[in-house]
């Protein structure tokens, strides 16, 4: 903590935030129930990290329900140019002095108070509860805490994702010298298995992930099941000059789209070789995973379908469409059990194009947290690799179909023929590339992998008509064609 003589600054009192973040949370890209008005919001936790005469920082634990969110704050009477969008909507308290109340702002945005948390990622130093724990070894030389008084330059990635990442150093950077700090936002007790899985992977030197620096941690709640230890974030290795691979899938498309007389292989951005070393890097991360946390069997009937079938009855549910399918889908199910077992082990577990990155040596895999909707105890249980494969293969159909715009043009016959054509072509390339490396070729498991896609299509389906209805026709077009069988 940051503290000077005395502080001069009012502050909001807890129902003023809770107010506050009930009405900023929806406008959030990292908030899952985006536009929609949230209920109360509790204040949990609320401790000082800077507490100066014009600028205060408080990090913050307020829950929506049962669900907690870390949002630390800041406090100033004007804020700097590169963040003066963050202000939050304090509403004026009952109190006389209230009309003297700073402005009160998204913390993470403001490099002062990003650099106490980059200060004890890099020294271990506690800053009030929170705990910071570092991969001493890993830590790269460039990096070190800031001179006292110092500030870090820092931004807060402005990518689509579920948590808020700040990149730490100076821009632009070589790889090994900026630091990313995730800062997860939906706080949840037990082990984080983006750092549980990384930190294995970290040591077991797997060349397809960002290594692990270190993790943050502190203690949320009472004494409750659903109180404890939690993580709050974690430290790895900037990855400067990389692309996403769902980025660089969409200019392949678009250009393939675009260039009617070229074929596939012909258009310079051709995805193949690409989908290729992709396969390659997932059969990798497999390995590894394998062999840092071990391989079991697990029966087909008992251990994997219950679940598909569980999630087909909830989306028949908001998907009225699938019922015609619904016959077929049992059947591939039925299948897949009689396959007997499967080899099981951790796998990514939400695997796609938008978790993987390209830097100009290799494809990374990113953010090893699986599905952020499910339970940690399912997330941490082993599955069938052919799970991640599915998800992927599944991200190269969306990747392929998603930009082909109105059915009633002229072209839009040879439109679509073009882009399963690059769906195609890409998902075979990226099986070779997968059974290449070693591993088993994901088309002599045939019967589970048609039953993990057409899961994860019906598990699409219901979360399109949810919250993109534009987008339902992606996922249905694809239980039409896997319900073919
Ligand atoms: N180490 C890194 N270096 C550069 N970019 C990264 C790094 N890690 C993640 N990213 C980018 O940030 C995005 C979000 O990261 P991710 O870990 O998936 O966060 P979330 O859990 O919020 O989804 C990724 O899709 C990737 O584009
Ligand atoms: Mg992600």
């Amino acid at each position: 903590m940051r503290v000077s003589a005395t502080t001069h600054l009012p502050l909001p009192d807890d129902a003023q935030l809770g107010a506050a973040i009930a009405e900023w949370l929806p406008a959030q890209r990292w908030f899952a129930a985006k536009h929609h008005t949230v209920g109360p919001v509790r204040i949990e936790q609320r401790f000082p990290i800077i507490d100066e005469a014009d600028f205060c920082a408080e990090h913050l634990v307020a829950a929506v329900g049962s669900v907690r969110y870390q949002i630390p704050v800041g406090h100033r009477t004007r804020l700097a140019e590169s963040y003066s969008d963050a202000g939050l909507p304090v509403p004026p308290g009952s109190s006389a002095d209230a009309v003297y109340l700073p402005i009160t702002y998204d913390g993470l945005r403001d490099p002062e108070i990003a650099t106490l948390y980059f200060n004890g990622m890099t020294d271990g130093r506690m800053l009030g509860p929170l705990r910071f724990h570092r991969v001493d070894r890993l830590i790269p030389q460039q990096i070190r805490p800031a001179k006292a008084g110092e500030t870090v330059p820092s931004r807060v990635l402005s990518v689509e994702q579920s948590n808020t990442s700040v990149v730490f150093g100076e821009e632009p950077a070589a790889a090994g010298e900026a630091v990313l700090i995730k800062f997860f936002r939906r706080l949840e007790p037990g082990i984080n298995p983006d750092i549980e899985l990384l930190s294995g992977l970290t040591r077991a030197a797997c060349p397809h992930i960002v290594p692990l620096l270190g993790w943050l941690e502190a203690t949320t709640g009472g004494s409750g099941p659903a109180d404890g230890r939690c993580t709050l974030g974690m430290a790895s290795s900037f990855v400067p000059n990389a692309a996403d691979g769902w980025t660089m899938a969409l200019t392949s498309v678009r250009d393939l789209l675009a260039e009617a007389d070229l074929r596939a292989d012909e258009v310079g951005t051709d995805f193949a070789g690409e989908a290729e070393r992709l396969g390659a890097a997932v059969a990798t991360v497999h390995t590894a995973l394998a062999e840092t946390f071990g391989v079991e069997d697990l029966p087909v009937a008992e251990a994997i379908t219950p679940r598909l079938r569980a999630g087909l009855h909830s989306a028949l549910a908001v998907v009225p469409q699938i019922e015609e399918y619904r016959t077929a889908i049992i059947a591939a199910y039925a299948d897949a059990d009689s396959v007997g077992t499967a080899a099981a082990h951790r796998i990514h577990g939400d695997l796609h194009l938008g978790q993987v990155l390209r830097s100009p040596q290799r494809w990374l895999l990113v953010d090893f947290e699986g599905e952020p909707m499910r339970p940690l105890a399912e997330r941490r249980a082993p599955d069938s690799p052919l799970r991640d494969v599915a998800g992927m293969l599944r991200s190269f159909d969306y990747a392929g179909h998603q930009g082909l715009g109105d059915p009633s043009l002229p072209n839009a016959a040879q439109r679509r023929f073009r882009a399963s054509e690059w769906v195609d072509r890409n998902t075979s390339a990226f099986g070779a590339g997968y059974a290449g490396a070693g591993n088993r070729d994901p088309n002599a498991h045939a019967a589970l992998l048609r039953a993990y896609l057409l899961d994860k299509a019906v598990y699409e389906a219901a979360y399109e008509a949810r919250n993109r209805p534009d987008w339902l026709h992606l996922p249905l077009r694809a239980i039409a064609e896997l319900a073919k069988g």
